[in-house]
């Protein structure tokens, strides 16, 4: 096959021997689940992002999930999040019986607007869930202080943001809970698999007995002292975790590089592309989105692309309009207007820590003609 007609995928992980080694050495010990790889691999994880305390947990979706279940959030509430973003934010309200409420995004970073997210608080309103879109950290403070005003509970949904810095300090090392993930198109992966960090110890007890059906640290393993989950995390799944957060500041500067080098090449295309990091906020490169102009007929350029043998993807529709989200609670478009707009002109090219700058350049010559 050609090179130019190669297909070029979205996504790729990041997996080298020592992961393999890593992963053998828990098949051969015969402990495969509740050994203690699991403890090592939260330990390192909580240390590269200066958390105190980390639960792993078997995907970002359980610990949001737990997150509604620390909050105390419960049928009757309301919880606000992002409408730009992966539906597992919204869902973990529904899950824990209360009612998921949408304010806007800033139009550039596409995080969570801080006054959107004041304007929509009721007396129903019980926590907010702040998403780093995209890996840029959101707008923390201020989501902190509208929490503490309003006595409202704070959980960040972080799972695109591994390594992600703001106001100088890793995301996860803030004190409230943040929640992770690590489906193999993350900056690091382990299969599936997540983890919930927080500053708490009460918290983190909390999390560990949830995950494991409601057992006690005093119970026997068939004693459970509250309603809890399987939402453990396999041990052949955080060996592999270990190994790539042993590798996590080369994953995390090989995707800084290609995603450099994409904001060089896409220069003079007729895209926008990502907000540049600030003083506050360093993005972690989760993926690359560009924004084509209003007029483009973004799904036409997708089309073109895999045409020409190269994957892409909308990201990402608003939550609100998924068809289960409008059969249940009669949203409509013109809730929010800034999600609304993004959704329809974004899209996400071929982006990983070891994409050959021959594709990075393919694909941007591809993206140039299809917009022109
Ligand atoms: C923002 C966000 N939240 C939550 C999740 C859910 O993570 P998981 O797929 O591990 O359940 C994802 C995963 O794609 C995500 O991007």
């Amino acid at each position: 096959m050609s090179v130019a007609q190669r297909r070029i995928n979205l996504s790729a992980p990041w997996i080298d021997e020592r992961d393999e080694e890593l992963v053998l050495e828990v098949l051969r010990s015969g402990q495969l689940s509740l050994g203690q790889t699991g403890p090592r691999f939260e330990s390192l994880l909580a240390d590269a992002v200066g958390a105190p305390y980390c639960a792993a947990v078997s995907s970002g979706t359980a610990g949001l999930h737990l997150c509604m279940v620390l909050a105390g959030v419960g049928p009757g509430d309301e919880v606000i999040t992002s409408p730009y973003s992966f539906v597992a934010s919204a869902n973990c309200a529904i899950y824990a019986g209360a009612t998921p409420v949408f304010a806007d995004v800033d139009a550039g970073t596409l995080n969570l607007d801080p006054v959107a997210v004041e304007a929509a608080i009721t007396p129903s309103t019980k926590a907010i869930v702040a998403v780093d879109i995209f890996g840029y950290p959101c707008e923390l403070d201020e989501l902190r202080a509208i929490c503490d005003r309003h006595g409202l509970y704070l959980v960040e949904d972080a799972c695109e943001a591994l390594g992600a810095v703001y106001k100088g300090r890793p995301l996860g090392s803030h004190g409230h809970p943040a929640t992770w993930a690590f489906y193999p198109n993350k900056q690091i992966t382990t299969g599936e698999g997540g983890a919930v960090t927080t500053g708490s110890e009460e918290e983190h007890a909390l999390l560990v007995s949830l995950r494991n059906q409601g057992r006690l640290e005093t119970s026997s393993w068939l004693q459970h002292g509250r309603l809890g989950f399987n939402y453990r995390l396999d041990d052949i799944s955080a060996a592999l975790g270990i190994g790539q957060v042993e590798r996590l500041e080369t994953i995390l500067d090989a995707r800084r590089t290609v995603a450099d080098r994409y904001t060089e090449l896409l220069a003079d295309v007729d895209v926008e592309t990502p907000v540049p990091d600030d003083g506050d906020h360093v993005r972690s490169w989760f993926v690359y989105v560009v924004k084509v102009p209003s007029g483009v007929d973004r799904d036409g350029v997708m089309a073109r692309l895999a045409g020409d043998g190269i994957a892409s993807a909308p990201y990402i529709p608003s939550i609100h309009l998924q068809s289960y989200m409008r059969e249940r609670y009669g949203f409509s478009e013109g809730m929010c207007p800034v999600s609304e707009d993004a959704s329809a002109r974004t899209m996400a090219i071929p982006f990983h820590g070891r994409l050959p700058i021959e594709d990075q350049e393919r694909v941007v010559e591809a993206l140039r003609s299809a917009i022109r």
